[in-house]
């Protein structure tokens, strides 16, 4: 029987973690936990994601339709969007959906994370991509994201935010972190030149070790299995065969942009 009053706190606990760290500004962000297939509690809409205690916090049913919530809350404007990810992703337990700085920045550019520059990001992430933006609160949201659900385990929003999903509330935090790490070390890296990326035989390797450790979740190295054999496959991450060329010159492309815009700026 899983005590509902803990998972309450550690929403909470979540919630100071991703207002601390500067990943959402004022009231914004949401996290949701999933307790059943009809239940699932959520955070209430408008208030600092920083500052809740177990009592704001709301619970829903599969349609996120009010089950109880206290005087004064009701549950996050975004619910459609987690209720999606709960309904095309039977192994998540817990949503995430925050506005890191740099990897809303990529969002906001227009620009998905995909090269592959450190192994702790290619073997947590692969690649993230940019779902089309979509009017917040609204089914667009939920639609733009759907058809990564199966491939990834984050993504971005255009001009918007970041969404991160898991099979518990702290992976589903953690993969928050990793998404806005991932990002935060790209910009840097493009600041200081462009980074050198790994190569596709190096990216193979790190697959071939999340293959081997049967690490949960959907991610690209899964698919690129797929695309040896002709099946779908994600875009771009650069570490499948039949990519991974297009992948190079698709980086390759945003460098030399980047340096030319740079060298105009005479930066
Ligand atoms: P809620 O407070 O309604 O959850 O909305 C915050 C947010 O970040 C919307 O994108």
């Amino acid at each position: 029987m899983v005590n509902e009053y803990e998972i309450k706190k550690e929403i909470c606990d979540i919630g100071k973690r991703i207002y601390n760290r500067g990943m959402v500004a004022s009231n914004d962000g949401n996290i949701s936990v999933k307790l059943n297939d009809h239940e699932f509690l959520c955070t209430p809409t408008g208030v600092s994601k920083g500052f809740m205690t177990p009592e704001f916090i709301c619970k829903v049913n599969e349609n996120g339709e009010v089950l109880q919530a206290n005087k004064g809350f009701k549950p996050s404007s975004e619910i459609k969007m987690h209720m999606r990810v709960y309904k095309e992703r039977p192994d998540v337990n817990s949503v995430v959906h925050a506005h890191p700085m740099y990897a809303t920045s990529f969002a906001i550019a227009g620009i998905p994370l995909t090269q592959p520059i450190m192994p702790e990001a290619v073997i947590a992430l692969g690649c993230v991509p940019i779902a089309e933006y979509g009017t917040p609160s609204t089914e667009e949201i939920p639609d733009a994201v759907s058809k990564y659900l199966q491939y990834f385990d984050a993504v971005l929003l255009a001009n918007h935010g970041a969404l991160a999903y898991s099979d518990t509330l702290l992976n589903a935090y953690h993969k928050m972190e990793s998404v806005e790490f991932y990002a935060q070390l790209l910009f840097l890296s493009k600041q200081l030149g462009g980074p050198k990326e790994l190569s596709k035989e190096q990216v193979e390797r790190l697959y071939e070790i999340r293959r081997k450790f049967g690490m949960k979740g959907k991610h690209p190295a899964n698919i690129c299995l797929n695309a040896k054999e002709g099946k779908p496959s994600c875009h771009s991450c650069g570490g499948c065969a039949s990519k991974a060329e297009s992948a190079a010159s698709d980086s390759d492309l945003v460098a030399a942009i980047t340096k030319k815009v740079m060298q105009e700026l005479g930066i």
